[in-house]
């Protein structure tokens, strides 16, 4: 089976290198006509270039169609006219990669206010502020894919990347709210997180890794997750060829009967509180809320047993 993206519109943030431009040509390859997005600035979001007119002549010389965008993800009017100009030229757009981002690494007692403020807005706000641009038109198409770029530093933690690491879990968060609200629409939403040589990670390295971990090596996931039968609402990882999937999980949740609902009865409990056992992946917030039902339920309806249960 093949998968093509023939009368397909794709946007790609911050397209002009790394992931973003692998994505793009992989996208043009296989049929889809490409907004390589792109103000082409430096690693720390300063300064400014022609990356995304580059990549879009790479893809016109290898027989595709695309056109470039040179605004910033953190100005939405400029979101705004990416959507319109893509739909004037080619009438719709079907899919939106967000992938722009910056690095302003340091760690927490070191970074500024305006370094912190300044990363979660590029990838926070913008791929919010690109997502809104293009949200009418999905849902009036009854058509849209977006994949959001998370990272193992906002799914996990990472030393020296506060600022980023919230972002890109915040990214995770609005996936799966985005996904619960388009599904109707036929909108799906997913989030990739990425490990891949590029620019971004050219210090952490060594040569041979590098090579290993190519952009080429992460656009399949990325292109399944837009595709026109891609999941929704998953987060999964890509790099040097290996792929996973990561979840949101939690347990069944322990309940306190009144008497033992205290500080210490917590403290007592804490252990299987914190079990990993019987985990499961909700799919939508209330299922908390239901959870804790559950287990209230399982403890009052029994008139004897364990003062303190799973449901
Ligand atoms: P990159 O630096 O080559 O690509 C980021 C692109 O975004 C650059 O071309 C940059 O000019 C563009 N950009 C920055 N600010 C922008 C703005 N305001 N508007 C439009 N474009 C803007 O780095 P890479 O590695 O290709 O990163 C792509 C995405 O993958 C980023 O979101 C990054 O955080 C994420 N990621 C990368 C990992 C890796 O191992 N390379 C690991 C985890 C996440």
């Amino acid at each position: 089976m093949t998968i093509s993206f023939k009368d397909k519109v794709a946007i790609v943030t911050g397209a002009g290198g790394g992931l973003g431009r692998e994505y793009a040509l992989e996208l043009a390859r296989r049929g889809a006509k490409v907004v390589v997005n792109d103000l082409g600035g430096s690693r720390d979001g300063t300064g400014s270039s022609d990356a995304a007119a580059e990549v879009v002549a790479e893809i016109k010389a290898a027989g595709g169609e695309a056109m470039a965008n040179g605004g910033s993800v953190t100005e939405y009017e400029q979101m705004e006219k990416m959507v319109a100009d893509a739909k004037q030229k080619w009438g719709g757009v079907h899919i939106l990669i967000n992938n722009a981002g910056v690095l302003r690494d340091k760690s927490f007692a070191k970074m500024t206010p305006d370094d912190f403020e300044f990363v979660v807005k590029v990838h926070l706000t913008g791929s919010a502020f690109a997502t809104k641009a293009c949200w009418e038109t999905f849902r009036e198409q009854a058509y849209g894919r977006i994949l959001m770029t998370a990272s193992s530093t906002g799914l996990f933690g990472n030393f020296g990347q506060a600022n980023y690491g919230a972002a890109k879990l915040g990214l995770a968060g609005l996936t799966k709210t985005l996904q619960l609200e388009g599904a109707k629409y036929n909108i799906k939403v997913n989030s990739l997180s990425p490990v891949a040589g590029t620019r971004m990670t050219e210090d952490l390295f060594p040569e041979e890794a590098f090579k290993l971990f190519s952009p080429e090596n992460v656009a399949p996931a990325a292109l399944y997750l837009v595709s026109e039968d891609a999941p929704s609402n998953q987060i999964v990882g890509a790099g040097a060829g290996g792929f996973h999937s990561a979840w949101v999980m939690m347990n069944d949740a322990v309940w306190l009967p009144e008497g033992q609902r205290t500080v210490e009865g917590f403290a007592d409990a804490w252990d299987e509180i914190n079990a990993m056992t019987n985990l499961k992946a909700p799919q939508s917030g209330s299922e908390q809320s239901g959870a804790i039902l559950a287990a209230m339920q399982k403890v009052l309806g029994a008139d004897a047993g364990p003062s303190s249960t799973r449901g």
